[in-house]
């Protein structure tokens, strides 16, 4: 089986955690614990046939300011952007944020999810994708489970890329 490194990174408390908890143990806690430093998670999961064991990185929040330390993109063959559509300071300098970690990672593609789905009307999501910079690939709900196993499928078809 291959297993592969991917990384979910975002701003403190967008839900990076809750989206790991709810796609390998299907958990949801209200609790909010930040994490510190970094966590590893794995699941296997099966795409076209092809048994991936994922490496899932779950990485302490950033601040706009901070930079995450590169060696945690050491290896990664994918990563996840994660906001809070809740939270206009998560998503504001999201086009710098996605920028400096293509270029840290060396990767040429961020998936890039808007998560607490729950927490907003279908059309204050819609005007609010128009105020975004950058396209939002998905758009999540750890709490629901809205969307998150296409959210960790999209990161495992770019991994094999
Ligand atoms: P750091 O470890 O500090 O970077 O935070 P994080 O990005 O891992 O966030 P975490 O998963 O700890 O979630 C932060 C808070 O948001 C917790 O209180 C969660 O219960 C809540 N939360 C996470 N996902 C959702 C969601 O989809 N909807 C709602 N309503 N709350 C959520």
């Amino acid at each position: 089986m291959i297993a592969k490194k991917v990384l979910l990174v975002g701003n403190f408390g967008v839900g990076k955690t809750s989206l790991i908890r709810r796609f390998v143990f299907n958990e949801f806690s209200e609790d909010y614990i930040s994490t510190i430093g970094v966590r590893v998670s794995s699941k296997i999961v099966r795409l076209d046939g092809v048994q991936i064991k994922l490496l899932i990185w779950d990485v302490a929040g950033i601040k706009d300011d901070e930079k995450v330390p590169k060696a945690y993109f050491l290896g990664a063959s994918a990563a996840l952007y994660v906001f809070d559509l809740s939270r206009e300071e998560t998503y504001l300098n999201i086009k710098n944020q996605v920028e400096m970690i293509k270029e840290l990672s060396g990767l040429s593609t961020i998936t890039v999810v808007g998560n607490k789905k729950d927490l907003l009307t279908a059309d204050e999501i819609n005007i609010l994708k128009k105020t975004i910079e950058i396209p939002v690939d998905m758009i999540t709900s750890a709490k629901e489970n809205d969307q998150v196993e296409d959210a960790f499928n999209i990161l495992a078809k770019q991994s094999l890329k």
